[in-house]
């Protein structure tokens, strides 16, 4: 049979796509190759957030076709995900030996199509439509498909975004908001516990805004808080995270849910985007600096040791020194545990696309860079803070940079590496914390599990 290559670009829900489409993919007796050198089949699951990312997979696919041409292999190669879906033609327009084209839509219908195009029935496909009830079509899972899945799981719960933030693609590329039943997801995460996993990770574009035409509020509940209520009953699954919510969603409910639900991890990514109000409103967020603020102290009040992370973007069409200077004084006043930081990037058919007052690259990068040095500063006092410190892990495996080393995760995201062995995987243990290094920490377990 085929053996097929997968590589992914972008977010989690990305690496969750390309584990359902491999998953489905093994099920129907594909291989998974080891790179794209030796695969029959190569997709790349792209992203389309930024310029950049979409240029790193249009240069990618550009080698892999070139390699194979050079080495007269014959190979079937595609594009998938995000790029894909707002693309579409235009892609095979550009690059003619690229063989399939599937949307964000249509990730079920992958091995279908590479049947078709490797029995030569068909020369080429592109398949971009929109297709009802997609968003629950995706759940076959790959759980030794890497050491970190087989203890932890990603779980789709809901495709699209309805918010239309003014400098964001994802609604062209994932569509409006649709979300999957309570029961469904439930249904899954008890499947995937039943297998060994501990941790669940629920994904969405917009979580927080989960089943709301569904599920009305129920005793001053969002849907999304009853979702996380009915996936924290099941028996045998220690940890419960989320990603990606938008501030909106923070209300008490979700504040008191951190509190109330011991096995919800105390960790939160939450986008601030800027710290600038006269932004924040140009970039259609719906709060203000205030607002955020309040978030995050109420969630500190919940939980003193959250971990809280967020993404800013810097160079937005039109903002000043002063608004960029809001922004710092947010990041010095919230101390995020870590920020990602991403310099405004013109996305096609975006309204911030066309407002005025582009700001030149040069005024990108020069932000960019200060609000780096500020955000690693705080960042690496926080992980300082650690040192000595005694934290629960759950161990994921062993580690791909140095297998003596294992490697697991404390329940507010960070990273802990220590000496392990097989037997630690899987297991929740605690550790203490000796030393850091960059964006991870060097724990001990002996110390604490004699
Ligand atoms: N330019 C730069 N960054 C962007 N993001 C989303 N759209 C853009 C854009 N046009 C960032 C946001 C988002 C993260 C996933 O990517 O900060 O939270």
């Amino acid at each position: 049979m085929p053996s097929v290559f997968i590589k992914t670009y972008g977010c989690q829900m990305n690496e969750r796509d390309s584990e359902a489409v491999a998953a489905q993919l093994v099920a129907k007796g594909y291989s998974l190759a080891n790179s794209e050198a030796v695969a029959d089949v190569v997709l790349l699951n792209t992203c389309s957030v930024r310029d950049f990312a979409e240029q790193k997979a249009i240069n990618k696919m550009r080698n892999v076709i070139g390699t194979a041409r050079s080495e007269k292999r014959e190979q079937i190669v595609g594009f998938m995900g995000c790029m894909a879906q707002s693309r579409g033609k235009e892609l095979v327009e550009k690059l003619p030996d690229v063989d399939l084209v599937l949307g964000t839509q249509k990730f079920h219908r992958a091995a279908e199509y590479l049947d078709e195009l490797l029995a030569g029935k068909r020369a080429k496909i592109v398949d971009t439509d929109a297709e009802a009830k997609s968003e629950a079509a995706i759940r076959e899972h790959l759980l030794n498909g890497s050491a970190k899945t087989s203890v932890s799981a990603f779980v789709s719960i809901m495709q699209g975004c309805n918010q239309h933030c003014t400098f964001c693609i994802v609604p062209s590329t994932r569509g409006e908001e649709r979300s999957r039943t309570i029961d469904d997801i439930v249904a899954e995460c008890r499947e995937l516990v039943s297998r060994g996993v501990k941790e669940i990770t629920l994904l969405g574009q917009i979580v927080t805004s989960f089943g709301k035409r569904d599920y009305p509020a129920l005793d001053g509940k969002s849907a999304f808080v009853q979702l996380l209520d009915a996936v924290h009953e099941i028996k045998g699954l220690e940890r419960i995270r989320f990603t990606s919510p938008h501030p909106k969603g923070y209300g008490d409910d979700l504040v008191e849910a951190y509190a109330r639900l011991p096995r919800l991890c105390e960790s939160a990514h939450i986008p601030l985007q800027s710290g600038s109000d006269r932004i924040l409103k140009l970039m259609h967020r719906g709060y203000t600096r205030e607002k955020f603020l309040g978030i995050i102290q109420k969630l500190r009040a919940a939980k003193p040791n959250i971990g809280i992370y967020t993404d800013i973007i810097v160079g937005f069409p039109g903002e000043t020194e002063e608004d960029f200077e809001q922004t710092l004084s947010l990041c010095r006043e919230v101390q995020f545990d870590n920020a990602y930081i991403f310099k405004y990037s013109e996305r096609r058919d975006t309204p911030a696309a066309t407002m005025p007052d582009q700001l030149p690259q040069a005024v990108r990068e020069e932000r960019n860079e200060r609000l780096l040095n500020l955000v690693n500063e705080i960042a690496a006092q926080k992980y300082d803070a650690f040192i000595g410190q005694q934290v629960q892990i759950l161990v994921e495996g062993p580690s791909k940079k140095n297998a003596a080393r294992y490697t697991g995760r404390t329940r507010c995201n960070r990273i802990v590496l220590f000496d392990g062995s097989a037997r630690h995987q899987g297991q929740l243990m605690d550790v203490k914390i000796e030393r850091t290094g960059s964006f991870t920490l060097y724990g001990d377990p002996a110390v604490v599990n004699l």
